[in-house]
């Protein structure tokens, strides 16, 4: 039996780059097309093997991207050990939200804290404008993970939450 540790997870972005869908493809391996925008946040909790002898039972703060919400954001970053900041490949504005969630996070968040950047929508591949060295080389600055996903084909959404998971420091 192993032993379970319990890891706080919040996921940031602007609205529509695909926070609720990554976690519905990472939780119950499931995609909508039609998914809807996230009203304040959604809670969904996942287990992760870490390795022989533990395992990651993540809560996941999924959190709504609309402006609107965006000062709720704090209740939900505050004591998370990890952090998902999303932006979509073809919308360079995503991108550039993105930044400015790491930079709040690495301000106001646990100094502690493990960030996953991840460029979502990788299926889009033909409409997309930021290119994948922009993505893992600001994230390779500023000391983040990096994956690019898609919620739709579920292309590196498990390898990203389980790489995250492997970074978060326990005793
Ligand atoms: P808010 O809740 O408003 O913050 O948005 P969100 O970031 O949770 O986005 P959501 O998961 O609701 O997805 C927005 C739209 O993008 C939906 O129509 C999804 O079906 C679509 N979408 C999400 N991920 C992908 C993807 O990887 N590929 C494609 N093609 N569409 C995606
Ligand atoms: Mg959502």
């Amino acid at each position: 039996k192993r032993r379970q540790h319990i890891f706080k997870v919040v996921l940031l972005g602007e609205s529509a780059v695909g926070k609720s869908s990554i976690v519905t493809r990472f939780a119950r391996d499931q995609f909508d097309q039609y998914k809807e925008s996230t009203i304040g946040a959604a809670f969904v909790t996942k287990e992760v093997v870490l390795d022989e002898a533990n395992t990651a039972n993540l809560h996941i703060w999924d959190t709504a991207g609309q402006e609107r919400y965006k000062s709720l954001a704090p209740m939900y970053y505050r004591n998370a050990a990890a952090a998902v900041v999303v932006y979509d490949i073809t919308q360079t504005a995503s991108f550039e939200r993105a930044k400015s969630w790491i930079k709040e996070l690495q301000r106001q968040a646990e100094p502690s804290i493990v960030i996953c950047l991840a460029g979502n929508k990788t299926d889009l591949a033909d409409r997309r404008t930021v290119s994948r060295e922009e993505g893992s080389g600001y994230a390779a600055t500023a000391g983040l993970l990096f994956f690019e996903t898609s919620a739709q084909s579920g292309e590196n959404v498990g390898d990203l939450f389980v790489s995250l998971a492997q970074k978060i420091p326990w005793s």
